[in-house]
């Protein structure tokens, strides 16, 4: 395949925008080579600028879980944005859509619409701060809420219990008020309240974390979390930006029944346009302004064509009551068949699956936090990445990332994605 156009792109990119690209991963830093140039998408494929066809398992990082440009949600889009696209007012649009999200997921009576996962989660900090009158939180190393300061945050050194910023920027004094556990460890957690009594406003967690690849909660684990809240007064957050509308209609609350206090979404939410919300119980969305002390806001938030995506895409999942155990059976396919072609060749990996989430770790030992993900030999992802790639098959480029699987991939391309990893294989 070929990469001309999109390395003369990215030539210029690189003169007007910081490293080329608006937001870090996209420049293949973790793989090397050219980022490649998006054109167009359709289904389960992208075009780029050179004229390939890329098999998609990233899927714009989660959100486009029915495929690229869904008619329904491309239609609706057209049809808002020749009525006006923004009014900065109130529309009717917000309440449905607030109406279905509510209905599809359990525990949450009012949700409030943001621009994205970061806002979100920085919101959602922020209201259970308010709301516990309390200022530290724990977050998972190895977890990631988006880019606001407060989780921008690497663990402490030695004995030290608080975190440390991990980007010059973050104050110190925020980095003090993020305490850092690790992923699956509950006596960690529990240690950080003992230390902290009285302190600790929430925990936030990615309920199943996708951002050091695909890492399940263990058995117990989120339940541990649930009862360590109750017991110390702190609020459960469930960053549900990557696993809400994807792993179930209720995303992991009803998966795994457990009830988180607060939730986060973005990603499939807003069918392909930047859209994040939070939401929880009434008496805590109720904290917030304008009729509660906790301030937030945003001038495009609840954006007619955001709102227009999203709903066209709650929709079409509520509709579908096989959507998910369809995406389940795809990617347990996918698994099967990896499973199958890295044994026959005798390559060293872990895969790890939830759903339609699903990683490639290359290393034989489990992989269940930040430190065991860091084991996978990134040598042998940087080739299995370009391998792929130069077999039509995009996978995120990064070792660190969790796959998304879309309902628009056949079967077909499941076996020729399979086919591309055997023979890959046998170049690591
Ligand atoms: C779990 C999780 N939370 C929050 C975010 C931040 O969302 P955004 O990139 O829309 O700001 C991401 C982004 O990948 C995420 O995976």
């Amino acid at each position: 395949m070929l990469y001309k156009r999109s390395s003369e792109l990215f030539i210029e990119a690189n003169k007007v925008i910081p490293g080329g690209v608006n937001s870090p991963v996209r420049a293949f830093k973790g793989v090397g080579g050219t980022p490649i140039f998006v054109k167009e998408a359709k289904g389960a494929y992208l075009y780029d600028e050179d004229g390939n066809r890329l098999i998609d398992y990233i899927n714009s990082w989660g959100p486009m879980i029915l495929g690229h440009a869904y008619e329904p949600v491309v239609n609706a889009v057209i049809e808002k944005a020749k009525k006006g696209t923004s009014f900065g007012m109130p529309t009717e649009l917000e309440t449905q859509i607030a109406q279905l999200a509510i209905s599809m997921v359990p525990n949450i009576d009012k949700i409030r619409f943001v621009n994205s996962g970061t806002e979100a989660c920085m919101s959602a900090i922020r209201l259970a701060r308010g709301y516990t009158k309390r200022d530290k939180i724990i977050k998972f190393s190895g977890c990631y809420h988006g880019h606001s300061d407060s989780f921008l945050i690497a663990a402490g050194s030695g004995l030290s219990t608080f975190g440390v910023p991990n980007s010059p920027g973050v104050t110190e004094g925020t980095a003090k008020d993020t305490l850092l556990a690790a992923y699956n460890d509950i006596e960690n957690v529990k240690a950080l309240f003992e230390a902290n009594k009285n302190e600790i406003a929430a925990i936030i967690v990615e309920p199943v974390a996708g951002n050091m690849g695909c890492i399940p909660p263990n058995k117990g684990f989120l339940e541990g979390l649930r009862v360590l809240c109750y017991e110390f007064g702190a609020m459960l957050i469930f960053d549900e930006v990557m696993t809400g509308f994807r792993l179930a209609k209720g995303g992991v609350q009803e998966l795994f029944k457990i009830q988180a206090d607060i939730v986060c979404f973005g990603k499939v939410i807003g069918g392909g346009l930047p859209v994040g919300a939070f939401a929880a119980r009434e008496e805590i969305m109720n904290y917030l302004a304008p009729i509660g002390p906790v301030y937030q806001a945003g001038t495009l938030s609840g954006n007619p064509l955001a709102m227009a995506a999203g709903l066209e895409m709650l929709k079409a999942l509520n509709a579908d009551s096989e959507i998910f155990t369809r995406l389940e059976q795809k990617t347990a396919y996918l698994e099967n068949g990896i499973q199958k072609v890295l044994t026959e060749e005798g390559i060293t990996f872990t895969i790890n699956r939830v759903g339609s989430m699903i990683s490639v770790h290359f290393d034989a030992n489990p992989v269940y936090d930040f430190a065991t993900a860091k084991n996978g030999d990134n040598e042998t992802f940087k080739k299995f990445f370009h391998g792929l790639l130069k077999r039509g098959v995009y996978i995120a480029p990064s070792a660190y990332e969790t796959w998304f699987i879309t309902d628009a991939l056949t079967y077909d391309d499941l076996d020729f994605t399979i086919n591309a990893i055997k023979e890959v294989a046998k170049e690591l």
